[in-house]
């Protein structure tokens, strides 16, 4: 199955038929198994390691234990009725250091996955990044030396030489942005950077590899396969219709969106991004030929969306606190001076942000203008929510399910009015670590007894299974 290849006819009322039905994962969060068959530590191995960045000192040692448990976790999908399964490679156990030969033990674990995943007709959909760069790669300097872009380019090769007969759907990265300035910028993710240069310079170093990437992909990939890229994009919307708060609003938007649509799509940074930085870089880490690189055809576009961005003009000698969802005392935004960012109104998701479907819609609609034809995946979307597990030992989700019902809500009415999306992966299949939050928080609509690894579906599993079933959301 492609995302390209599939009819689209909206049915009244319902979601067009072949729309893919999925869930998603990440193998830091969910795989455990850490140091075996030839894993080496990534950077979040070190990060979590470190005292003070990850609550309660968790790590990904043993997570979900996926890499044990991955054939009762395949049956939970089939149970659940998806069509497609978004899961991440982990770079460190396909090519242990981050260069050199490809590590067969580690292959081994993908090629099992995917042929039970294919034996239970369940479309592999593989991310090849999703943050767990070799620790050998950041101790020379990670993302913000070239180097790193051309050894994953090589790495993407590897996974699609042994991968690429049964995988059809590949993603380059996941969510540059969060590793960029999450992870350079305000150093609440891996590796715990705090340098708004290095966060450009990485930014950019995660386009050229996805550049490089799709390269490699389509060299290895039989004719036919598909390459993609997820973002998480933003839903900005200014505060107010006032000149200071639009203008609040175009920076971010160029901070968060045009920064990589604008090169992935059109071959050019935004000349209003490069100006509202110039104080920082004058971006000579680009350099000739990498833009035609980063902007080679792709087949489609990821979209992960949790929760609207909400700014106004803010007064620099006298900040607001920021409140745009991101932990950590440093902004991750680099030029954000005199911008302040509000929650949303509504209510809230344990995470503290804001639940507003609209977002959503508004993002599948702007896309829908600004990238005429190309199809778009919602690769993420869910909630973390306190669960309720009630003495029988069944989980009770109903505002996880209240949450789903929105959101796909918001995707049906975008799909109606044209928006073309194959395809939405619901976040997550299980609860697991959740990057500097550790285990704390539960995103999954299968619980996961971390004690014990026992999986129960919550509430929310056996609504999405009838929705899948159905084709519709229940009335
Ligand atoms: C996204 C990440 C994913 C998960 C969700 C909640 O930013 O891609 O791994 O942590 O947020």
């Amino acid at each position: 199955m492609t995302v390209d290849a599939l009819p689209s006819p909206v049915r009244a009322g319902g979601f067009p038929a072949g729309f893919v039905w999925g869930a998603a994962t990440a193998a830091y969060q969910i795989e455990g198994a850490a140091a075996l068959d030839g894993r080496t530590p990534s950077v979040w191995d070190t990060f979590s390691r470190t005292a003070g960045k990850v609550r309660n000192g968790d790590t990904g040692d043993i997570a979900a234990d996926h890499y044990h448990r991955y054939r009762e976790d395949v049956a939970l999908m089939a149970q659940l009725g998806l069509g497609a399964y978004r899961f991440s490679l982990a770079w460190p156990r396909i090519r242990p250091g981050g260069r050199g030969p490809a590590n067969r033990a580690g292959l081994d674990f993908y090629d099992r996955l995917v042929d039970e995943l294919l034996a239970h007709g369940i479309a592999p959909v593989a991310t090849l990044y999703h943050w767990d760069l070799p620790q050998e790669l950041e101790d020379d300097g990670g993302w913000t030396n070239r180097d790193t872009a051309y050894r994953f380019a090589e790495y993407a090769a590897l996974a699609a030489e042994r991968l690429g007969d049964r995988i059809a759907t590949w993603t380059t990265l996941n969510e540059p942005w969060c590793n960029a300035f999450l992870g350079y910028g305000s150093g609440v993710h891996a590796p715990g950077r705090t340098d708004p240069v290095a966060a450009l310079t990485a930014h950019h170093h995660l386009l050229l590899a996805h550049g490089l990437g799709t390269a490699a992909l389509r060299d290895a990939l039989p004719a036919g396969a598909e390459v993609s890229l997820t973002l998480n994009l933003a839903a900005v919307r200014p505060l107010t219709t006032g000149p200071a708060d639009l203008d609040a609003a175009r920076r971010i938007d160029g901070l968060a969106n045009r920064i990589f649509l604008d090169p992935v799509f059109h071959g050019r940074y935004p000349a209003d991004v490069l100006a509202d930085t110039a104080h920082l870089t004058d971006w000579s880490f680009v350099r000739a030929g990498d833009l035609a690189e980063i902007s080679r055809p792709i087949d489609s576009l990821g979209i992960n969306y949790y929760t609207p961005t909400v700014v106004a003009a803010d007064d620099p000698a006298d900040p607001a606190p920021r409140q745009d969802g991101h932990a950590g005392e440093l902004s991750p935004w680099p030029a954000d001076e005199g911008v302040r960012f509000l929650p949303a109104e509504g209510s809230r998701t344990a995470m503290g942000w804001p639940v507003d479907a609209d977002g959503l819609y508004e993002l599948l609609t702007r896309l829908r203008d600004d990238l005429p034809g190309l199809p778009l995946l919602v690769t993420e979307n869910g909630a973390a929510y306190e669960d309720y597990t009630d003495p029988s030992g069944a989980v009770h989700d109903p505002e996880r399910v209240a949450y789903l019902h929105g959101h796909l809500a918001a995707v049906r009415r975008a799909v109606t009015d044209g928006a073309p999306v194959r395809g939405y992966f619901l976040w997550s299949l299980l609860d697991n670590f959740e990057w500097a939050y550790g285990y704390s928080k539960r995103f999954g609509i299968v619980h996961v007894d971390f004690a014990s690894q026992r999986r129960t579906p919550k509430d929310s599993a056996r609504w999405y299974a009838e929705v899948i079933r159905t084709g519709d959301l229940p009335h």
